[in-house]
Parts: C-alpha cells; structure tokens; sequence
C-alpha cells in the first residue's frame, strides 16, 4: 500500500461535536475526539455516564443528533451500522450476543464473515480462521460446544474472539473484561497489546474498576461524566488530575480499598 505523509498522519477515527439524547437527557454531550491507527484507549466514567451509547453512535447502533463521525477521512455520520463493520469498525457488547445454538467455532467464523475480510472469505475459509482465533483467546477446547453452554466469562472471550476476527482497524470493547479473573485480564491485556501493535489494531476499551488493565496499556485515557468528555490525555497525566479521581473512585481512597 502507498504510504505518503498524509496516510501517516491520517487519523483513524475523528468525532467532532458528536450529541445524543434520550428524551431530556442528553446521554453524549458535545464530544470531540481523535483515535490514532493502532492507538490504546482506556475509556474511563461512572455508570450511566455515556460509555455504550458512545461506542453505539461510533458503530453506528444509535445517530447522533448532531455532529459529524469521520473514519478514515470518510463521513460515516449516516452510515449504517452494517456498513460500518466491513469498514473496520468493530466492537463487543457490553452483554454479550452469541448465536446460542452455534458452535463456539461458528460464532467467531461469523465475525470472520462480517468483518474486513467479507468479501474475500466464502463460509470454509471463515471456519478455517474462526480455528486460529478460538486457540488464541483460550477456548480451543470448547470449540465445538454450543454457545449456550459456556460460562459468562468465556461467554466474554468469544465476544472478544469475534471482534478480532472482523480483523477491525478499530475495536471498541465494552467492559469486554469485566468479571474476569485479575490473571486473566492480564493475560488478555497482553494478547490485546500484541494484536493491536502486529496488527495495527487501534483499541479503544472501557474499564471499570479493574484500572490495572488501563495503566497497563493505554497509551490515552478519555473521561466520560455525565455524557460529556471531562478528560483526554496521556494515560500518566490523565491518572493524576484530580477530576479523575473524583469520578472514577467517586469516593476518598481509603472506602476505595474497602470496597474492591
Ligand atoms: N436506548 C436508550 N434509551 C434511553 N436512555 C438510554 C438508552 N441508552 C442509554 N440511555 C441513558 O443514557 C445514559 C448513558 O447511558 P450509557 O451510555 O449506557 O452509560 P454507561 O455505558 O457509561 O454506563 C444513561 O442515563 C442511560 O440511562
Ligand atoms: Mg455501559
């Protein structure tokens, strides 16, 4: 592929202005962001503070009421959501949405069909792919088990597995992690730190109470509160302003530790 100035110093994912209400509420407020190609993002705020609905107007679930979504230097404003993956927008579901009664195999294969790679795969390569992946995220030995049968956690993984399978320039994961075990998540934030760097995989994840697996490696934390980014900013610099505190532990310290 060609590679000039302007390509390197293209930005992936640009959202300008970007507000959607709910009736009265206005669940994102005026957001301005910029995502680099293969860039971490911890996405960081309290319940209800805009997290789902801003990974929804970026995947296209929900339009906003206003302002512009640009990737890759192409207006997706309007674009529907199934327009969006074969992009390269990807993401998973806060709660999860496997095809129960497929295989854990299938599933993943289904996010080999959708993703980038859609219109080069016919259904065998798809499940040849979906193999790789089910070893790499740690459920090769539930590969031929239905969906159904699995437990919330690998429930979680084969969310992840599906995601990455798309081969997305963006992954949007929402508390893809959340219920783990701390083992784990490491383990996971090591897997997603080298798919995002071979791959140039820009990750944009959500974390809530595990601030281990953003330190570890985010390169950005953005702060969401009451809809409206309240912080953008390097993931040190980030950690030490105080509004951060404030709204991620929402509480002093010492009931920080008492209650985690
Ligand atoms: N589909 C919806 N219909 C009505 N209100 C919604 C909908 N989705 C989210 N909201 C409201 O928007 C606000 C932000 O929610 P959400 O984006 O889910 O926050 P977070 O993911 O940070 O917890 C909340 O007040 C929530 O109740
Ligand atoms: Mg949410």
């Amino acid at each position: 592929m060609k590679k000039t100035t302007w390509d390197r110093n293209m930005k992936l994912l640009e959202l300008k202005n970007v507000s959607k209400s709910f009736g009265g509420l206005k669940a994102v407020n005026n957001v301005s962001l910029q995502i680099d190609p293969g860039e971490f993002v911890g996405i960081v705020g309290p319940n209800g503070s805009g997290k789902t609905t801003l990974f929804n107007l970026i995947s296209g679930v929900f339009l906003p009421d206003s302002g512009q979504i640009i990737f890759e230097s192409k207006d997706i404003t309007r674009l529907p959501a199934f327009k969006r993956a074969p992009l390269g927008i990807g993401r998973t579901f806060q709660i999860p949405r496997p095809f129960n009664s497929a295989t854990v195999r299938e599933n993943i294969a289904v996010g080999v069909m959708f993703g980038t790679r859609s219109r080069e795969v016919n259904v065998e390569q798809s499940m040849h792919l979906a193999e790789e992946i089910v070893e790499r995220i740690g459920l090769g030995k539930h590969r031929e088990k239905e969906a159904a049968s699995l437990t919330p956690v690998e429930k979680k993984l084969m969310e992840i597995g599906r995601a990455l399978a798309m081969k997305p320039k963006l992954l949007l994961m929402d508390e893809a992690m959340a219920g783990m075990h701390p083992n784990d998540i490491d383990n996971m934030v090591k897997f997603l730190k080298m798919m995002a760097e071979t791959e140039n995989i820009a990750i944009v994840a959500m974390v809530e109470h595990i601030m281990r697996a953003v330190v570890g490696m985010a390169e950005k934390v953005i702060v969401l509160d009451q809809g409206a980014k309240l912080v953008d900013a390097p993931t040190e610099e980030a950690l030490k302003d105080p509004r951060v505190v404030e709204v991620y532990l929402g509480h002093p310290p010492e009931e920080t530790h008492a209650a985690s």
